[in-house]
């Protein structure tokens, strides 16, 4: 019995979509890095184990995974968010991911980046990096400094973009092979990223998509953003039937698990084509499509079709590298789908926190849950202030996250162990 333990406090979490479930002042058992149960008294054969008790005024939760993100954006938060996306990529985002051709910057940029995500509870990100090899790295020797979990991208493009960003499609495709040769660990993945649709010629689709057959990779790449967006792609690609048939071609479509981010703008057979595979995310960004008047998903129309929707901050055209602050904007512009739109139902919190740990944690495998055999991710909250003492456990996590403190972070555990 050496590796077990137990941990006490309010322990909450999403079985299902519908409901927290709550369990007031009990004991979660970790055998190793994994859940054993859940237990309001420790049953005699756990008598001897360790215990760490919280206390009454914590709860513990699942820590929170982010399925889009973009780590060379981190400086550009906030940023020329009065433009729409094409604007904002060319008068911003291209220059600014020029930067990462010096490994220096990268220097400067991905520490303090990856410890961010530690200090909001995102123990667990799909990342987007940039095309430079030398700086992705840095990227990855930070994740693993900082014991987290993520699949990082090296970022495809070799059309409509800056020159300095471009590479041609043979070498975009080798550099993303050597690329996944430096990933030599269980917590940190490779993942297939071609930007977008108008940034990567067939070629370089056919390549990338028969190099995630081959290696058995997942992919994350953008679907349906932006109006006109859809409106390029279909220009680029005449001979698609829509913008998920151009990934679909090229065996970029949920042939491996793949991550659409956006994916607003979708045709009825783009939803009937995502709810009928089961390695398909649409990946909804709130946040980011508020800030370039991009639109809002249609989440719960989606969710209801059986589709698999996740959350993401997409730092930096997201604003705040929150999970607890992307829960809460996806249920605030759902709240306002629905003002326009009353036949959409709105989404509750309980759903947005299963998207944000129990959806975006499938994507890693047995994780975002306190069932029995998940890896033990988690976080404890405490909030600094006394007054909260007085709220019932359910109250104290929905306080937290609509005012997404993370000083409230008191402890995180990746896989059993506190990072
Ligand atoms: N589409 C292509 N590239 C990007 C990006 O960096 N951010 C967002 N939000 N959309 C994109
Ligand atoms: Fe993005």
């Amino acid at each position: 019995m050496t590796n077990i333990k137990a941990l006490k406090g309010h322990i909450i979490y999403t079985k299902v979509k519908d409901t927290f479930e709550v369990h007031e002042n009990s004991y979660i058992v970790i055998d190793n890095k994994k859940v054993v149960g859940i237990f309001k008294e420790l049953p005699d054969i756990y008598k001897d184990i360790s215990i760490i008790d919280y206390g009454h005024n914590a709860i513990i939760i699942p820590s929170f995974i982010d399925l889009h993100i973009h780590a060379p954006q981190y400086l550009q938060m906030g940023i020329g968010l009065d433009l729409e996306l094409i604007e904002w990529l060319q008068q911003y985002t291209y220059r600014n991911e020029s930067l990462f051709s010096d490994v220096d910057y990268a220097k400067k940029i991905y520490p303090t980046f990856v410890d961010n995500l530690y200090n909001e509870g995102t123990l667990r990100s799909c990342i987007f990096a940039t095309i430079h090899n030398e700086s992705n790295k840095i990227l990855l020797d930070e994740l693993k400094k900082k014991k987290l979990s993520a699949y990082v991208g090296k970022v495809n493009m070799n059309q409509n973009a800056p020159n300095d960003l471009l590479q041609s499609a043979e070498c975009s495709y080798e550099e993303t092979k050597s690329f996944i040769d430096y990933f030599t660990e269980d917590l940190i993945k490779p993942i297939i990223t071609p930007r977008f649709a108008p940034c990567c010629t067939s070629e370089l689709l056919a390549k990338l998509g028969k190099l995630s057959m081959k290696q058995e990779l997942p992919v994350q790449t953008h679907l349906a953003e932006n109006k006109k967006e859809v409106e390029w792609v279909k220009s680029l690609f005449p001979d698609s039937k829509n913008y998920s048939d151009v990934y679909k071609k090229y065996n970029l479509y949920g042939n491996q698990k793949t991550l659409l981010a956006h994916s607003i703008y979708l045709s009825d057979e783009e939803v009937a084509m995502a709810s009928n595979n089961d390695n398909v995310y649409l990946v909804h960004c709130p946040d980011s499509n508020g800030n370039l008047t991009s639109g809002i998903m249609p989440v719960t129309n989606y969710l209801d079709k059986g589709i698999k929707v996740g959350l993401g901050s997409d730092i930096g055209a997201g604003h705040k590298m929150s999970m607890p602050s992307t829960i809460t904007s996806a249920v605030q512009y759902s709240k306002l789908r629905h003002v326009f739109r009353n036949e959409e139902r709105v989404l509750s919190l309980s759903e947005a926190f299963y998207l944000a740990t129990n959806v975006n944690g499938s994507f890693f495998g047995k994780v975002g849950s306190f069932e029995k055999d998940n890896f033990f991710d988690a976080l404890v909250i405490r909030d600094p202030d006394p007054l909260v003492n007085y709220l019932k456990p359910i109250e104290k996590l929905q306080r937290f996250l609509y005012n997404a403190s993370s000083n409230s972070i008191v402890e995180r555990y990746l896989e059993g162990e506190i990072i």
